[in-house]
């Protein structure tokens, strides 16, 4: 079979950010700034440098803001420009020129297996990454960049995974899995189980928000049907995928954290506004200075 190359990543963008209420009431929760960009352009960002050239936005209604931010905005280019604000205009032109950005929508919040199915006719025939726009992984190297790597050697779908100590995987998509004898970051999954109870979990190895998925999953995300909350599970596709076709885990290195949830953000914008080369220096002071 021909060498399979990752050059598309889906987003799924269309939930409702119920957990953000009410700040996602009319703003989608992947707009929400982590410091100064919204939690979107993270992880187009790490979709480019992972080397895609397509990013397709699974989108719904009242999310047109991202639409906005992604596309050129004359006004206020023109405007930097009469200014003369030239390191701002960069900035503002940058985000327009990140990436060839194509969005569809889903028109009910049918479940994270759906959201990804809308985005069939626009990924066709070819392997591609999928990005949870809220989970902001701050890595050396792009997560889904060391993901892609991994694919190249087995080109198999891979799912970022990492440990969760103990029973609070119970939250997570756990694996049933075994480390591949050559490479210890791939593991080889045998089965999954969605939020495991206390105890009864196969491993410590969770699935975090990335995966690349081979286009057969396409085929069985229209076969099964709906699961938990009654809505179409990607998990429940990707363990029907199993069936036929080989499944990794993938150990990355990183740090991620969960931004769709109100604590998980706050931490994400302490190290990033830490992080930040103009804001850090500053807020670190500030921050010594907060009475705890
Ligand atoms: P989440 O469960 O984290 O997002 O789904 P949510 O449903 O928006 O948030 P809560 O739980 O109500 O707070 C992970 C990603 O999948 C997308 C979400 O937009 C989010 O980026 N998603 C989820 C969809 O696109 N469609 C869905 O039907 C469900």
């Amino acid at each position: 079979m021909a060498f399979m190359k990752v050059r598309k990543a889906v987003f799924p963008a269309a939930g409702m950010g119920t957990r953000f209420l009410p700040a996602t009431k009319a703003t989608p929760k992947e707009m929400l700034p982590l410091v100064d960009k919204p939690l979107i352009q993270y992880g187009v960002e790490e979709a480019v440098a992972a080397g895609c050239e397509e990013i397709i936005i699974v989108t719904g209604r009242g999310k047109t803001t991202m639409e906005d931010h992604f596309d050129k905005s004359a006004e206020l280019e023109a405007s930097l420009e009469a200014r003369g604000k030239t390191a701002l205009l960069e900035v503002a032109r940058s985000v327009s020129k990140l990436a060839k950005i194509t969005y569809t929508r889903q028109a009910e919040a049918l479940g994270l297996g759906h959201a990804v199915l809308q985005a069939k006719a626009l990924v066709g025939d070819e392997p591609f990454a999928v990005i949870l726009p809220d989970d902001i992984v701050d890595a050396n190297v792009a997560c889904m960049k060391q993901m892609v790597d991994a694919f190249n050697e087995t080109q198999s779908s891979i799912l970022g995974s990492e440990i969760v100590e103990g029973d609070a995987i119970s939250a997570y998509g756990c694996l049933d899995c075994t480390p591949d004898a050559n490479n210890p970051k791939l593991l080889a999954v045998k089965d999954m189980v969605e939020k495991p109870k206390p105890g009864t979990q196969p491993s410590q190895n969770a699935i975090i928000g990335r995966y690349i998925l081979t286009p057969r999953i396409f085929e069985m995300l229209e076969t099964i049907t709906p699961g938990a909350g009654g809505e179409l599970q990607l998990t429940d596709g990707i363990k029907a995928l199993l069936q036929y076709e080989k499944v990794y885990g993938f150990t990355y290195e990183g740090k991620r954290h969960d931004a769709g949830d109100k604590l998980g953000f706050l931490k994400a914008t302490v190290e990033f506004a830490l992080k930040h080369d103009d804001l850090g220096p500053k807020f670190r002071e500030w921050l010594k200075t907060f009475p705890i």
